[in-house]
């Protein structure tokens, strides 16, 4: 019969047969199933795991230190911290267009976790040969089977290093669906905050902030973003919501009064979700009393933000995220 603890016995013995007394590398995104493989595979294989984690600058509140902090006290992990923020501040400045700014953001997050990767391949060590990844079931099933490599291909001028390198890759999840994970994530000792982690986009906020991404920005958005989590999760709410995307519609702005005077601020926008697989979803029909607690908190609480609406639209035909 399946136990957390069967499933976890029998991948340990499985990781430390494939990768023997070589390296490994497992990048980690701040979600589930990165998290849970790398702790599987460090649980395995301890010190011979490196986790690298590439902070865009565009996380919510918290969640960097979850990863450096939580994480790793969790597991013990050896884990490399990229602070990338500046650089891909740098790479966004003056990009409104949605589809731009995920091709700008995939594509500086390759070249800051190769680079971390070619410095890992160049210390002592034993030769990294392994790339661990959180594969669930459902994407084997839905890319068709087969298990793989990894390329890496240098576009750096680091010298003494192939051009390409091919990793072996470690699937520890590939026979599991989310909520097992969960459970083996929770078994391992992972805490709830990334266990139970709801759905976050790899873009991060840089797609929850409709107009360009500056600095200013994204320090507001997380403020509203961490009132609309906390009072969501203070509501009980958080198994019963799919996600709550929170927007900041940084190009808009609408008369406004708080306190003396007439204010001219932004909106944020909460988009609660009800859904099975986010190919589908219905927007969640919350209590109101929750609404009003957050519609009140951020417009207190985060300046420049003088109102809050509710976003009614069903997937199709919107999606669950605005850009
Ligand atoms: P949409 O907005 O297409 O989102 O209805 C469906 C689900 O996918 C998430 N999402 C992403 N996840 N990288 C990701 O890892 C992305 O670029 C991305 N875009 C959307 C979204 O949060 C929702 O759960």
């Amino acid at each position: 019969t399946w136990t957390t603890g069967s499933v976890i016995e029998e991948q340990v013995e499985a990781i430390r047969a494939q990768v023997g007394d070589k390296r490994a590398i497992c990048g980690l995104s701040g979600g589930v199933d990165s998290a849970v493989a790398a702790a599987l595979v460090q649980k395995a294989i301890g010190s011979q795991l490196t986790c690298v984690y590439v902070d865009h600058g565009l996380m919510r509140k918290g969640e960097t230190e979850q990863v450096e902090k939580d994480f790793v006290a969790a597991t013990g992990a050896n884990l490399k911290v990229v602070d990338a923020s500046e650089r891909f501040l740098t790479a966004l400045a003056g990009v409104s267009d949605p589809e731009t700014k995920r091709k700008i953001i995939g594509r500086e997050f390759i070249r800051v976790f190769e680079q971390a990767q070619l410095e890992i391949l160049q210390e002592d060590g034993p030769e990294v040969a392994f790339l661990v990844q959180g594969t669930l079931y459902p994407d084997v099933v839905e890319s068709g089977g087969g298990t793989g490599t990894a390329n890496i291909k240098s576009h750096h001028n680091v010298g003494g290093l192939p051009d390409d390198i091919e990793f072996e890759l470690v699937e520890p999840l590939r026979k599991l669906f989310k909520d097992e994970v969960r459970m083996v994530g929770a078994e391992l000792g992972l805490p709830d905050e990334i266990v139970q982690r709801q759905p976050f986009p790899g873009p991060g906020l840089g797609i929850r902030i409709v107009g360009e991404v500056t600095k200013d920005r994204l320090d507001l958005l997380r403020e509203a973003d961490a009132i609309a989590r906390e009072e969501l999760t203070a509501a009980g709410l958080d198994r019963e919501i799919w996600q709550c995307p929170v927007v900041l519609l940084a190009d808009v702005r609408s008369v406004g009064v708080q306190g003396d005077g007439r204010t001219y601020g932004h909106p944020i926008v909460l988009r609660p979700v009800s859904s099975e697989d986010a190919m589908t979803a219905d927007w969640t029909r919350m209590p109101y009393d929750v609404l009003a607690k957050i519609s009140t908190r951020i417009t207190n609480e985060v300046a420049d933000v003088n109102r809050v609406v509710l976003d009614v639209t069903s997937k199709p035909p919107g999606t669950i995220e605005w850009e």
